[in-house]
């Protein structure tokens, strides 16, 4: 049967975008509910014009209470009868219970050539120690932050000139590339580790 993906975002959504295009486009699944924490997300919007169902659960309604709003969170997955999550931008930490109840169904990806970097401010970070390479991630979510089997990497050359700024607008484009065929690979069952040289 065909799997259904529930995309959580913060902010502007181009991994969501890239996701649900190539969803719509291959067919792999289907993507039935872009969610964020933040009614601003401006990728709310653009889920809502390539016709995906969106949802917000604001997490500032919540308050202290990480439960009553991963609750939340849970029934508009199951609401949308989900089977598999993609992270995609979502600037919350998930808590090992949330985790738990989506155990090995929920992918991530982040701005780094992981375990390297887990975390904020990557790019900053990884000029700061003057590496060669950088790229991004996607890896199964587990209880610890950014840790968790990594499905794939994608990766460049960090060049003399590069900023911050630019490393994150190089690294961006990799993201879009990596993480809709890493979702495929998974649906299909491949856990197997993809390394994209772009
Ligand atoms: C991406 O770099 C993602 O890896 C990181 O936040 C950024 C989100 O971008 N966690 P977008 O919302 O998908 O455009």
């Amino acid at each position: 049967m065909t799997k259904r993906v529930g995309i959580i975002i913060s902010g502007g959504g181009s991994n969501m975008i890239a996701l649900v295009n190539e969803m719509q486009r291959s067919k792999m699944a289907v993507p039935s509910v872009v969610l964020s924490n933040s009614p601003d997300a401006l990728g709310l919007k653009k889920a809502h014009d390539l016709g995906v169902t969106t949802a917000v659960v604001d997490h500032r309604s919540y308050g202290k209470d990480r439960g009553a709003f991963e609750n939340a969170l849970h029934t508009e997955l199951v609401k949308a009868q989900v089977d598999v999550v993609c992270l995609a931008g979502f600037m919350r930490i998930l808590s090992a219970d949330f985790i738990a109840l989506w155990d090995c169904k929920i992918l991530n990806i982040h701005p780094s050539l992981l375990p390297d970097y887990k975390g904020l401010n990557t790019h900053a970070r990884v000029l700061s120690s003057g590496d060669q390479y950088h790229g991004c991630s996607v890896h199964l979510v587990t209880a610890a932050l950014d840790d968790g089997p990594i499905l794939g990497q994608a990766k460049l050359t960090v060049a003399k000139e590069d900023t911050a700024q630019s490393l994150a607008a190089r690294v961006l484009p990799l993201e879009h590339q990596l993480y809709p065929r890493v979702l495929a690979r998974f649906l299909a069952g491949d856990l197997s580790r993809l390394d994209l040289s772009l």
